[in-house]
């Protein structure tokens, strides 16, 4: 009995085989008078492998009620292929059907909409744009990881469940197990003394304080994982859930800081197009015709830095009219991120220092006691894809700047303690997972790469 062997490996085999046996889903069925041609797929590539089911195989009447979305196990033999567009078929020797898919399975062979594909996303993978999205995904993670082996930097696993708020600005999802229906109070208000933890829990809107911490000891670390945020906006750019990558480092400023960003995207980029060619050709034939072009011009060239103060100019002196105000002290909203990427200068561009209104308060304080040693990265079709800084160091500042934005003190004694002792110069950012494979691949929805997104109204998977 020969071993199963996956797709991929078949279709990029260099000679002939005797005894092949592949198992999959069938995507079409096609029937002449003496045989049937079966494509099936398995996920480990786009591609289909073409089998030919002769009708003198046993059980050839049950062959021929095969529907598309059936699971088969085929054995048989290698071939050239003598059809186009392939170069080996399967000629089967054996078919088995492991499962026979009722008439009713939802992907038919035609095109569906993403809107269509959403409401059964838990069959979406089977197609071949979310197949190759989620084999992308899956890339980019390891491409990841890969990235910061290759620099040194350590993986650090942060809490899901933390009592901070690390971006301060109270999107937290609630953790308890309080009884909603029976709650605790005192003073009129939840008792959270009852609660699991005896105070207020919530899940994590980002690694980052607790990584720093990791920073200051271990030198160059990331953590790389599930991210939460209730804020109610329902945005093609925002999901409740996500995933981010946080690299800090020590002894590291602003500067440094935006050129690790933009090494990073750069080499993702890179990695990405050279290690999942077949895959992203489909993104670029059928969902972003410019997809390659824009790729290609990220990998290349040098990104812009440019100040919050000359992107208003810039922004104020295009004479385009936006939605939202430009004016001093307000935040660059995402048409006008858009603007200055896509339009303006054609290219990822890094922002930097923001007043410190609009900035969480662990951010550096420049010498202006105006802005902040603040960076986002835009690029085009997205707008933001990395926000991040170089953090305040200095004990005095940073307990005035948490005074400032109305958090309380003690409860980030620890995070304080950091500055304490052997306090340092240093810096990260956080990059949005999902938003960089929106990049990568054009898909112009964040819904549409990440498994089974989680937006307002809307956890049914
Ligand atoms: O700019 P943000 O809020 O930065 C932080 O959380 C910092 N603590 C990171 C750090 O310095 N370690 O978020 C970082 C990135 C954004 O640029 C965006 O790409 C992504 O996370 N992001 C989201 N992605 C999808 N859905 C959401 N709701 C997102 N919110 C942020
Ligand atoms: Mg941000």
């Amino acid at each position: 009995m020969a071993n199963r062997i996956k797709i991929n490996a078949v279709l990029n085999s260099s000679e002939p085989m005797d005894d092949v046996l592949i198992k999959g889903w069938v995507r079409t069925r096609r029937e002449s008078k003496t045989f049937s041609f079966i494509e099936v797929n398995d996920g480990s590539s786009l591609k289909n492998l073409q089998v030919i089911a002769d009708s003198t195989l046993d059980k050839y009447e049950e062959i021929k009620k095969i529907t598309t979305g059936s699971a088969v196990s085929v054995q048989g033999k290698l071939v050239a292929s003598k059809g186009k567009g392939q170069s080996w078929e399967l000629v089967a020797s054996q078919l088995d059907i492991v499962h026979l898919a009722p008439e009713d399975f939802p992907l038919q062979k035609k095109r569906h909409t993403d809107e269509f594909l959403r409401t059964i996303a838990h069959l979406r993978p089977r197609t071949n744009k979310y197949g190759a999205i989620f084999r992308i995904r899956s890339e980019l993670s390891y491409a990841i990881h890969r990235f910061f082996k290759q620099r040194g930097f350590r993986y650090i696993h942060t809490p899901i469940i933390t009592s901070s708020d690390a971006e301060g600005a109270g999107e937290l999802f609630r953790v308890t197990t309080m009884p909603l229906e029976n709650l605790p109070l005192k003073d009129g208000k939840p008792d959270y003394h009852e609660d699991f933890f005896s105070q207020e829990a919530g899940l994590t809107v980002s690694g980052q304080l607790a990584v720093e911490m990791f920073a200051l000891s271990l030198g160059d670390v990331y953590t790389f994982g599930p991210t939460f945020r209730a804020e109610n906006s329902n945005t093609s750019r925002h999901v409740a859930e996500f995933w981010m990558v946080e690299p800090e480092m020590a002894f590291c400023d602003l500067a440094g800081n935006m050129d690790l960003g933009e090494e990073m995207v750069q080499q993702l980029c890179s990695y990405i197009m050279q290690h999942c060619q077949e895959d992203i050709e489909l993104f670029a034939r059928f969902v972003d015709k410019k997809l390659m072009k824009t790729l290609e011009s990220i990998v290349d060239t040098p990104f812009v830095g440019l100040p919050y103060l000359e992107a208003l100019d810039i922004l104020k002196r295009s004479n385009k009219t936006f939605e939202f105000e430009i004016k001093e002290g307000l935040d660059l909203q995402s048409e006008h991120e858009r603007y200055l990427t896509e339009t303006h200068f054609k290219k990822p561009v890094i922002v930097y220092d923001y007043p410190k209104e609009i900035k969480a308060f662990y951010m550096r304080l420049n010498d202006d006691d105006k802005t902040v040693a603040a960076m986002d990265v835009l690029v085009p079709q997205i707008g933001e894809i990395i926000g991040g800084s170089q953090r305040e160091e200095r004990l005095d500042v940073l307990e005035q700047r948490i005074g400032e934005t109305g958090l309380s003190r003690d409860s980030y004694w620890w995070y304080l303690d950091s500055r304490r002792f052997g306090t340092v110069p240093h810096s990260g950012f956080g990059l949005g997972f999902e938003r960089l494979l929106m990049l990568l691949t054009g898909v112009s929805n964040i819904r549409d790469v990440i498994p089974f997104p989680r937006t307002p109204n809307s956890i049914e998977f």
